[in-house]
């Protein structure tokens, strides 16, 4: 971990209040523990309702945690709200723009909520409107939605934070968009900025973060480095065997039963084995086939490599 300690969560628990059944209210984080350094960049995956978000808000001193401690900056987001808030920028999962105004309004009244000098977000606007094109003067409900996540981010920057929360930040942007900002978020980790983001992307977490935490079900069910989890967690190859519909749930079955040397997902429309060598899964496939199922009418595989 490069310089000091940025943020530290020990214990940190959210539990949100009961609703229908659910007597004991929900414990959407459960007794997490991190920390990061000054110009890490730090990221959660995991699947939907994994308490990814309900972390990244408590970091951000939005509301309050049910338990544990957690100091951002140096300070006690219970106590010290204000303060944070002035020194991070958040790029929540769902944009909340003013859609009334234009995309530069935008920005500059966000500026202003900062207490910035009108000189100070003019000097600022330049640099962040790049990340918009040509679309300045666009009144943000006629902007696309990619475009809107694009003014998020760029709005997240005007106050120049030292911790940048990102919540799925490229989730909806285009391929090249998606390259923009991988650009601009690596030369601001280069400047000294700490990233905290959220991505459902294993691309993404591998291109961005130094450190990434796997939540499920409220805890980090595992922490590393992303090739430290690739190596852990990821084989070296994906088959993917396709069969005539109705046959794929036997396939899986003959598949996972005649060894083929993997992990076997039965998928609506394929078959999916997670294995370290392909060709020899391939061929135990066959065989299985052959020897299990002679009649079957399975299609040839298609084989894809895995990403990592
Ligand atoms: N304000 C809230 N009040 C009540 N429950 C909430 C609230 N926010 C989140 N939850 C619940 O907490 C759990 C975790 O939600 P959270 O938004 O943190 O998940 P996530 O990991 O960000 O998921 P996703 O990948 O779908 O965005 C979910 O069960 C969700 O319904
Ligand atoms: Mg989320």
């Amino acid at each position: 971990m490069s310089g000091a300690v940025l943020v530290e969560a020990r214990g940190l628990t959210k539990t949100y209040p009961p609703r229908n059944g659910d007597a004991q209210g929900h414990r959407a984080v459960d007794g997490i523990d991190f920390e990061l350094g000054r110009g890490e960049a730090f990221g959660f995956l995991g699947p939907n309702g994994a308490g990814k978000a309900s972390t990244m808000r408590r970091v951000a001193a939005i509301s309050p945690v049910s338990g544990g401690s957690l100091r951002v900056l140096g300070m006690d987001p219970a106590r010290d709200g204000p303060e944070i808030r002035g020194r991070i920028g958040v790029v929540p999962q769902d944009d909340c723009l003013d859609r009334e105004l234009t995309v530069r309004e935008n920005l500059y009244i966000y500026g202003r909520y900062f207490g910035l000098s009108k000189a100070v977000i003019r000097e600022r606007l330049a640099d962040l409107l790049a990340l918009l094109e040509d679309k300045a003067d666009e009144q943000v409900e006629a902007l696309s939605g990619g475009m809107r996540r694009r003014l998020t981010i760029a709005r997240s920057l005007i106050n120049e934070p030292e911790i940048l929360l990102l919540d799925e930040p490229t989730t909806g942007l285009d391929p090249q968009a998606r390259h923009v900002l991988w650009d601009r978020l690596f030369r601001l980790k280069q400047e000294g900025v700490t990233l905290i983001l959220t991505t459902h992307y294993m691309d993404e977490a591998e291109q961005l973060c130094d450190r990434l935490a796997v939540m499920d079900g409220g805890k980090i069910v595992a922490e590393g480095s992303p090739r430290e989890l690739i190596d852990a967690h990821v084989t070296r190859e994906v088959l993917e065997l396709r069969f005539p519909t109705g046959e794929q749930e036997d396939a899986s079955t003959r598949l996972r039963d005649g060894g083929v040397g993997g992990r076997v997902e039965l998928l609506p429309d394929r078959v999916v084995v997670y294995t370290d060598d392909g060709e020899a899964a391939l061929a135990m496939r066959t065989h299985c086939r052959s020897s299990r199922s002679p009649h079957s009418s399975a299609g040839p595989p298609s084989r894809t490599s895995s990403s990592s």
